[in-house]
């Protein structure tokens, strides 16, 4: 499973660019850094080698296709999201034909999983922890987008993004979920377990009792 950061926060980047695959970020996360929006995309690109999702707000096809055009050149990894509309979908298509990269976000069902797919999308983003908040089963989404790209053997490949806990992210692994993009907060405790800290506690206090002899 590869895992991708949901965020634009370098200085988490860099601590972690040895476990990460990619990094996923969206209007929200950017404007958290209150950095230029460019000048931001650039650093994360040099600090992650892999897959960098940007994404498009505007709203027509045609002025999707020119924002996406754009920000594809500013690296080679930029990968556009681009939201789950019928224009957006349009645009996908086009993209697809220039080879820009694509990830179709905010995505809430399979069926719409489905057309992106249809429309040429790389990637598609099921929002799970949203779709959790508003009382629906997140990760029964993920199965079934899993199912129907399985059946017909599908290359667009789920990103499972707005991840909330760590079981999220374990549930997406079982599933077999190819991406899950996790926030640095969520990410942070894939590291832990409190047996592994009195595990290291214990060991040290008897290492303690040792005698170890000097060369
Ligand atoms: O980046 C897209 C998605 O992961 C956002 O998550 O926490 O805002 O629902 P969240």
């Amino acid at each position: 499973m590869r895992l991708f950061a949901d965020t634009g926060d370098v200085n988490f980047l860099r601590k972690f660019a040895y476990l990460i695959d990619g990094v996923t970020t969206n209007p929200t996360i950017i404007a958290k850094e209150g950095r230029p929006f460019k000048e931001l995309v650039q650093e994360i690109c040099s600090i992650v080698d892999g897959p960098v999702n940007v994404e498009a707000v505007q709203k027509e096809a045609p002025a999707i296709v020119e924002e996406a055009l754009g920000l594809s050149r500013m690296h080679k990894n930029i990968v556009v999201k681009i939201a789950m509309t019928e224009e957006g979908l349009r645009a996908v298509s086009e993209l697809a034909k220039k080879g820009v990269k694509t990830n179709v976000t905010l995505v809430f069902s399979a069926n719409q999983a489905l057309l992106a797919a249809k429309a040429g999308a790389n990637y598609v983003s099921p929002f799970i922890g949203r779709l959790d908040d508003a009382g629906q089963d997140g990760l029964l989404l993920i199965e079934e987008i899993m199912d129907i790209y399985t059946n017909y053997g599908v290359e667009t490949e789920v990103i499972v993004a707005s991840v909330r806990h760590p079981l999220h992210v374990v549930a997406a692994a079982r599933i077999g979920a190819p991406i899950a993009t996790v926030p640095p907060s969520v990410f942070e405790l894939l590291f832990k377990h409190p047996l592994t800290d009195l595990g290291i506690k214990r060991f040290d206090d008897d290492w303690k009792k040792v005698q170890v002899e000097k060369r």
